[in-house]
């Protein structure tokens, strides 16, 4: 069968753990020459498990020198960029706005708005230059509205959503196209938490139990959205926010026992 990403060379940031590690081994399944991001040594082990087609590099998502680096060691090492995974983040808790600092901001803002925003600004010329490529950032159902994460990443998200749609603008007649993913709520490092305190409470069955599929996703759902954005399948999607979230964003809160509905 043919590879969807037959050797493309694709950058993944945040591959050490959840979606990113998951993106690393689908795109790596479907034929993709991978650089590795992440600032966790994990990265290395997500490398391991794959083999030669992937490299670890340990490096901070939100830091403008080693974004520069790691675009350039994808052009040293495999000859030029096709695709750029922007998948870093940081949740920052649940904190409320009242109890969140400046300080919480400036972190939260610096790896889920401004470490996509670099990935662009140093991917998308050497894309430009070979007259394609596919960029796409994780963002979250969180970017949408509120109540699926704290303010600092919420307002992250939502800027990360707006930031992909002046980005496709600014790449106009360049080939390269620039998309955000929009998860719910997935079990990973960062939701592992809550999946923890409700297992042990014996409430597992409320894990995504308010989206219409009523579950929690899993991360290989994840990289299959990030893989069809990736991929040529994708040609026409440009500047969009890709919603996989089990259906949860699609409803205004409702009373399913007050409008008798009883259905499973
Ligand atoms: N899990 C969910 O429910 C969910 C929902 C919506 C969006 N997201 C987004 O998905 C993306 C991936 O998160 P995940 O859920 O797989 O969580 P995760 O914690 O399992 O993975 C995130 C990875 O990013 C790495 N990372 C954090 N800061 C970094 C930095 N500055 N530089 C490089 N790497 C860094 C971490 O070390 C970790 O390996 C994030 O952007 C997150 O906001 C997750």
């Amino acid at each position: 069968m043919t590879q969807r990403l037959a050797n493309k060379i694709a950058i993944i940031t945040g591959a050490g753990s959840g979606i990113g590690r998951a993106a690393a081994e689908l795109f790596a399944r479907e034929g993709a020459y991978l650089i590795l991001a992440d600032t966790a040594e994990a990265v290395e082990e997500t490398a391991a498990c794959i083999g030669p087609a992937a490299i670890p590099m340990r490096c901070d998502a939100g830091q403008e020198k080693d974004v520069a680096h790691l675009v350039r060691g994808a052009a040293a090492r495999f000859g030029g960029l096709d695709i750029v995974f922007a998948n870093a983040g940081i949740s920052g808790g649940l904190a409320s706005i009242f109890e969140q600092t400046p300080e919480d901001w400036q972190e939260i803002l610096r790896v889920n708005l401004i470490g996509p925003f670099l990935a662009i600004k140093h991917a998308a010329p050497l894309m430009r230059e070979r007259g394609r490529g596919s960029i796409i950032c994780t963002a979250s159902v969180a970017g949408l509205r509120a109540g699926a994460g704290g303010p600092a990443y919420s307002a992250s998200k939502a800027g990360l959503i707006n930031l992909v749609q002046v980005t496709a603008t600014q790449l106009a007649g360049s080939n390269v196209r620039v998309n955000a993913l929009c998860p719910g709520l997935i079990e990973t490092g960062m939701t592992q938490p809550f999946y923890d305190h409700a297992r042990a409470n014996g409430q597992q069955d409320r894990l995504g139990h308010l989206n219409p599929l009523r579950r929690g996703g899993e991360p290989h759902e994840i990289a299959q959205a990030a893989l069809f954005l990736a991929s040529e399948e994708s040609s026409y999607v440009n500047g969009q926010a890709l919603v996989v979230d089990g259906g949860l964003s699609v409803s205004h809160p409702y009373n399913r026992q007050g409008w008798g509905i009883t259905s499973a």
